[in-house]
């Protein structure tokens, strides 16, 4: 595969081509997310481009720095204009699961605070139903156990997600457990039940978030969805 023909890169390079002057833009995280935040870089170098970025795990805020990308923080901005994220799956309504990468309280917090969501996807993510990725569920570590046999009664099997030194810690320095519920009828609703569970700090499903979702094709080609039920 050529190097045009990264379908990552693609639908991350052209999500980039979306942040105009002044914007703050949220940074997503993931192996496509590098590719628009290494494309802002580079905007911001040729063009000039004044923005200030809010990332989405310590991981982009880090390669951000790295590209002298300037950061600011919910101590200084209330609102995000922009944000671009991968997700690991995509439904025709654009409800996502995301937090393959365990990024998922921040991604969320962003993406609820940004008038515009764009992800970015490889076609392989494009579902009809989700649930054959695994839904990751941050959870505080006190009394984790009893949180995932509560997480169990919604119906899936959860897993504790390890890391090659232990548990996984996320950067609030919670566990995740990766819920397998197989086909999700209702996405939201499931959200919902989730999120009411005492020990549950965040759920994966991104449920009304998503506004414009970018598609990048082996062939090299992108495609952009912005009305729900068009995938
Ligand atoms: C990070 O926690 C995730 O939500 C990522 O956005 C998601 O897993 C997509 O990652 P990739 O772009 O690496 O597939």
């Amino acid at each position: 595969m050529s190097e045009s023909a990264n379908p990552k890169k693609a639908a991350g390079e052209r999500a980039a081509e979306y942040v105009e002057h002044d914007m703050i833009v949220g940074l997503g995280t993931g192996t496509t997310a590098y590719f628009a935040i290494v494309r802002l870089a580079e905007r911001i170098g040729e063009e000039g481009l004044r923005v200030r970025c809010i990332a989405t795990s310590e991981r982009s805020a880090t390669l951000a720095r790295g590209m002298e990308i300037p950061l600011t923080s919910f101590a200084e901005v209330l609102h995000v204009d922009l944000t671009i994220d991968g997700a690991d799956e995509v439904d025709p309504a654009f409800n996502l699961i995301k937090g393959g990468g365990g990024a998922l309280l921040r991604e969320k917090f962003v993406a609820s605070a940004s008038d515009t969501e764009l992800i970015i996807v490889d076609e392989g993510k494009l579902k009809q139903r989700l649930g054959a990725f695994p839904l990751p569920v941050e959870v505080v570590p006190f009394g984790w156990q009893l949180t995932r046999q509560r997480l169990q009664g919604l119906g899936c099997e959860a897993r504790f997600r390890s890391s090659d030194n232990g548990p996984f810690l996320t950067d609030n320095g919670n566990y995740i457990l990766d819920c397998s519920f197989g086909a999700i009828d209702d996405p939201p609703a499931l959200e919902r039940r989730i999120v009411a569970t005492c020990g549950v700090v965040e759920c994966g499903i991104f449920a009304g978030l998503a506004t414009r979702i970018i598609i990048g094709k082996s062939d090299g080609n992108v495609e952009e969805r912005a009305e729900p039920g068009r995938l």
